[in-house]
């Protein structure tokens, strides 16, 4: 190994140093993404120098704000091939992008005895609003299992679907297994039946090129935080037939049309979305994230991730100690069990080496329950990431097995 073949520059990214100043080998990216200096200059001169509000002012300074932040979305709009910005919502992430969802369409098209599919790997956020909807509306919650690989099962899925399945609602890739989907099948599966499909892209729009019109679905839900830019955004995409039909999620400024106490009438989309004073900042910065991972591109950066992750899943193989879950072929995220130390445990030795891994359930309590496991240990790559970081964690695995000896 120590191959360090790498993408980009490390240096780029302040925060993979320790406060010590020394190396920090960052295995946490799905979590959220450490921020290029780009990022970091962009926020800082958008909450700064550039500062103003947004849509409101008159003045220069805020005409100025008003059009990075429009850039943005428009920016956003290009980089996932979106027909047109008015398809971008900017929502906290994909979590508020989940739930909105559910709250206006779901609230709308969704009745008693209807079905909404979703799968064993899912991620909470895209479990808990639907059994929110589920429980107002008196639909069914139906799960689609995994291939023994970890995969979910499409077959599985076309066995499921009647015309009472109203949603499918699917991870693009897997934030604990690495899986991922063949998300244009899905969609076709879906449509079959009339369902709409939504796709939780979290962990797809970091590692992959995305193309809306390609993957013919219906929703796309993703947050900034974990695509290099800041937290507190996110990106709801729906095709404009659809938002056009969708009522507000929020009530307040900047989603109205005109406001009157004997009637309201509200702003198309997407500002009927958006309530409120919108994330200016965090959009800027999210543009120059974009800006960053888009001059990279992203074909190469799954490249890149699935190799270390494959490389990963090797190195840990030959140590004859080690369970390893999700399929061979995985988006740069490897999850793994190590005989006889509990997750929490190696995450914290591990951590006394400079190198961060994550130890839990991931947000994905189900999955943990198929895999007979309460928690996992996690390595997820990034951009950033080299055999260096592998090496590290390599290393630190061994001592954590000498002292667990
Ligand atoms: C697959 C997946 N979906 C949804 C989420 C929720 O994202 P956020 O907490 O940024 O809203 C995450 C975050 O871990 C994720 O990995």
């Amino acid at each position: 190994m120590s191959d360090t073949a790498t993408l980009t520059r490390k240096a780029d990214f302040p925060g993979l140093v320790t406060q010590e100043g020394e190396v920090w080998h960052y295995l946490d990216t799905a979590a959220s993404a450490q921020k290029p200096q780009p990022v970091i200059d962009a926020m800082s001169c958008a909450l700064g120098k550039d500062y103003a509000t947004v849509h409101r002012g008159v003045y220069g300074r805020s005409a100025q704000m008003t059009s990075g932040y429009e850039a943005a979305r428009r920016r956003v709009a290009n980089f996932i091939g979106a027909k047109s910005e008015n398809e971008v919502v900017f929502v906290r992430g994909a979590t508020e992008a989940i739930n909105l969802v559910a709250a206006t369409w779901g609230m709308t098209r969704i009745g008693e005895g209807d079905r909404i599919i979703l799968s064993t790997l899912e991620h909470h956020s895209n479990i808990v609003p639907w059994q929110m909807l589920a429980e107002r509306t008196g639909a069914k919650i139906e799960v689609c299992p995994l291939t023994p690989d970890g995969q979910i099962d499409l077959g599985a899925l076309e066995a499921m679907l009647t015309p009472r399945t109203k949603l499918v609602s699917l991870a693009h890739v897997s934030n604990v297994l690495g899986s991922v989907l063949d998300a244009r099948k899905a969609a076709d599966l879906a449509h079959s039946v009339g369902a709409k499909i939504l796709l939780d892209g979290c962990q797809a729009a970091p590692r992959m090129r995305l193309d809306m019109e390609a993957l013919d679905c219906d929703f796309y839900a993703f947050s900034g935080h974990k695509l290099y830019g800041p937290t507190g955004i996110g990106v709801l995409w729906a095709g404009s037939e659809l938002l056009e039909h969708m009522p507000p999620y929020q009530g307040g400024g900047a989603m109205i049309d005109k406001v009157a106490f004997d009637g309201t009438t509200y702003a198309p989309p997407p500002q009927r979305f958006e309530a409120g004073t919108p994330m200016i900042t965090e959009a800027i910065a999210l543009h120059a994230a974009i800006d960053y991972v888009d001059a990279l591109g992203p074909d190469r950066l799954f490249e890149h991730e699935s190799r270390l992750a494959a490389t990963l899943r090797d190195e840990l193989r030959k140590l004859n100690a080690v369970t390893l879950f999700g399929p061979e072929e995985s988006a740069g995220i490897v999850s793994f069990a190590l005989e006889g130390v509990h997750p929490h445990d190696l995450g914290t030795i591990l951590d006394e080496e400079n190198v961060a891994i994550r130890a839990g359930h991931h947000c994905a309590q189900p999955l943990m329950d198929h895999l007979g496991v309460p928690a996992t240990a996690r390595a997820s790559f990034g951009l950033y990431s080299d055999e260096s970081d592998i090496d590290a964690l390599m290393r630190g695995i061994e001592r954590t097995r000498r002292i667990f000896g």
